[in-house]
């Protein structure tokens, strides 16, 4: 068989955490390592793909043989991932916040005494995801992950049909698993047609598992 199945196959991967500006010093962010991401990015290169990886900031190195595009923001992840398109695969495993800071100062803001906490107010951030899941360039697979502490299976099945993926991967992240920020991941394989369990493995076996899937998917 063929030892590089996705040789020329375009891959989009996202990873790692969003930080989003409160002002020109501070931001919003979340405990995402990209681990995951990163990981799965090189399982796709090593089956052959064209991988861009658009990663937020992490302090992982960057995957062997594959192009990397650095963002910070939500919007610039969701203008990066869409800029790659088309592609055959879009696997979206970035921790994206779900919110930004509606105006972030153009300067730090001061702490003058005597003076309240200044009010924070979000607005909602774009769902790269459900862009990518419904868009007229849609890639043949779409795969999302969903990071979850309760109901994970349900909650998992019910964001496959809303964003439009054809698989999620969904964790349990609760702080007693250890996931987030670890090297080991258990997950749920979430399709139309039903709900695989893997058994808990590495990172990088789940990279391997889900770039052998996605090329037993889109070769045939
Ligand atoms: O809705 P939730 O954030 O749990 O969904 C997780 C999945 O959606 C992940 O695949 C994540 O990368 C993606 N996502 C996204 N853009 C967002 C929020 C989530 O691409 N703004």
């Amino acid at each position: 068989s063929d030892p590089k199945p996705l040789a020329g196959r375009k891959a989009i991967v996202t990873s790692g955490p969003t930080h989003e500006p409160i002002d020109p010093v501070r931001y919003i962010a979340n405990r995402s390592s990209g681990k995951q991401g990163h990981a799965i990015a090189a399982a796709l290169a090593r089956l052959g793909a064209d991988v861009t990886l658009v990663s937020g900031p992490v302090t992982i190195p960057d995957p062997l043989g594959v192009r990397v595009v650095r963002v910070e923001r939500a919007e610039e992840m969701r203008d990066a991932v869409v800029a790659a398109l088309p592609a055959d695969v879009a696997v979206m495993v970035a921790a994206v916040a779900d919110w930004r800071v509606a105006s972030a100062a153009g300067n730090k803001i001061k702490k003058r005494p005597g003076e309240a906490p200044p009010p924070l107010s979000l607005a909602e951030n774009p769902d790269i995801l459900k862009t990518i899941g419904h868009h007229a360039s849609r890639p043949k697979l779409v795969i999302g992950f969903a990071a979850e502490t309760e109901n994970v299976a349900e909650n998992g099945r019910a964001k496959l049909e809303r964003k439009g993926a054809d698989y999620i991967v969904a964790n349990d992240v609760s702080p007693k698993t250890g996931i987030m920020g670890g090297d080991r991941n258990r997950v749920k394989l979430i399709a139309r047609d039903g709900t695989q369990e893997w058994p808990e493995m590495g990172k990088d076996a789940v990279a391997d598992k889900l770039a052998a899937l996605i090329a037993a998917k889109l070769v045939r």
